[in-house]
């Protein structure tokens, strides 16, 4: 059995989508378990720069199946958009592709009810920065058990009943909000069926042909999205996407038990940054926000967004380690951060306190300054390292004080956007 599930352990945008590029060299399959395209990534195939928003990152091997599983939400249009792109490019050929029938799908409405809804702050609702996808209100389609799942898009009769259903409760607070019309269910339906032909030899038992590919010894690579703190459950709710983000999602969201997990690995950046709103207790003051902004080229992949940032937050790491079950570390961006003056790091919370305990809005960061880092050329050491022993005392000293804390190994580095710019300390596969 080789399996590895990667999750981003902060608020998303952690470089997962570098590293999972980089491990998926060596995996037969990498697999989707939650979210939508609220997640986003850049890859650059023969030179073109392709964004990913539903298709995992694996994408760029050939031969490598690509799945999207049962708990994910899948806006078709998207999907269709995104495969065509990647088809154009020679990828995704064959059975490379599969989409769980179970899967559910972000309609229109969906995304319209998102927009509305964060549009409608102050009107008995706040909002949450969401990434206007319709992924939140999907999902509470998804539980309310009125959903339409990937499945029923093959059958327009039972597609057209079930989209009846679905509005029967969301048409009341699209009008409530604004929306002029209702929607248009037949013509709805049309476009759906149009726009979905193509996907009915691709819809399958993900989870059944994860558990096989398991089986017969292959690598199998879970790749997360959003992060640990944007976890439905563990993450800073309100302030969360709507999905379980965390290493426990991919049981739930693909139909595969916890036995048949291997090493779970961390994404974390150096530092931190979050987009939309919620508590952010490391943030850095507006200067040193905006160094790191700059360095790290800190804008929002989906929708554009300048991201907060601030300093590496331990405590918070650590918890997310707690609720994921690491076994290993990646870091990323040193070289943004080995770039800015004085950083700091916050290794524990005033009065003892705790995430899981206390709400991240009320506590207060301990910062300590990272030693060493006025060493000349640090910034341009990290660029040339070409092995741990390469890199620069100070951040060797910072990597071991993150391990420390943590409590787990460190067994990827990232010091450049290039793909060449990462220092593997363990096999992602046994
Ligand atoms: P939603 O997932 O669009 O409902 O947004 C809920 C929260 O999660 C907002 O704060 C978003 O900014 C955040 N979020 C969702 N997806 C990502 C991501 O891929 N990276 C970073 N933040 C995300």
């Amino acid at each position: 059995m080789s399996t590895l599930v990667v999750t981003g352990a902060q608020w998303g945008d952690e470089g997962k989508g570098k590293v999972v590029d980089v491990l998926a060299a060596d995996a037969d399959m990498v697999v989707r378990f939650a979210g939508g395209n609220n997640a986003g990534h850049t890859l650059v195939v023969d030179g073109a720069k392709l964004v990913t928003h539903l298709v995992p990152s694996g994408c760029r091997y050939p031969g490598t199946a690509c799945m999207l599983a049962a708990g994910m939400v899948i806006d078709p249009f998207v999907l269709r958009e995104e495969v065509d792109t990647l088809r154009a490019h020679g990828l995704l050929q064959g059975d490379e592709l599969a989409v769980a029938l179970d899967a559910h799908v972000v309609m229109p409405y969906h995304r319209e009810l998102d927009g509305l809804r964060e549009e409608a702050e102050g009107r008995g609702r706040f909002a949450v920065g969401t990434t206007r996808r319709g992924i939140g209100p999907a999902y509470e389609s998804k539980v309310g058990r009125r959903g339409v799942r990937i499945r029923d898009l093959f059958d327009p009769n039972a597609l057209a009943a079930r989209i009846e259903a679905d509005l029967a409760v969301i048409e009341p607070e699209r009008r409530a909000l604004g929306a002029r019309e209702p929607v248009d269910v037949p013509r709805l339906v049309d476009r759906l069926v149009e726009a979905t032909a193509w996907l009915e030899p691709v819809a399958c038992d993900v989870g059944g042909r994860v558990f096989d590919a398991v089986a017969a010894g292959r690598n199998v690579l879970f790749e997360g999205a959003q992060g640990a703190l944007l976890d439905v459950d563990f993450g800073t709710y309100p302030y969360v996407t709507s999905s379980n983000t965390t290493a426990g999602g991919v049981c739930t969201g693909v139909g595969v038990g916890p036995g048949l997990l291997g090493e779970v690995w961390g994404i974390t950046k150096a530092y931190t940054t979050r987009v939309g709103r919620g508590p952010f207790p490391t943030r850095a003051e507006p200067a040193a926000e905006q160094a790191l902004r700059d360095a790290g080229g800190e804008y929002g992949a989906t929708t554009g967004r300048p991201r907060d940032c601030g300093w590496l937050d331990l405590p918070a790491l650590r918890y997310a380690a707690r609720i994921n079950g690491y076994t290993g570390l990646c870091i990323t961006k040193v070289d943004v951060l080995a770039a800015v003056e004085r950083p700091l790091v916050c290794t524990r919370y005033a009065d003892g306190a705790e995430p899981g305990t206390t709400p991240l809005s009320q506590v207060r960061p301990v910062l300590e300054p990272i030693e060493g880092w006025d060493e000349p050329g640090l910034a341009r050491a990290v660029a040339a390292a070409a092995s741990l022993r390469d890199l620069p005392g100070p951040v060797r000293a910072y990597l071991d004080r993150i391990e420390a804390v943590v409590g787990v190994p460190v067994v990827l580095i990232s010091t450049g956007a290039d793909r060449a710019k990462t220092l593997r300390l363990r096999q992602p596969f046994q």
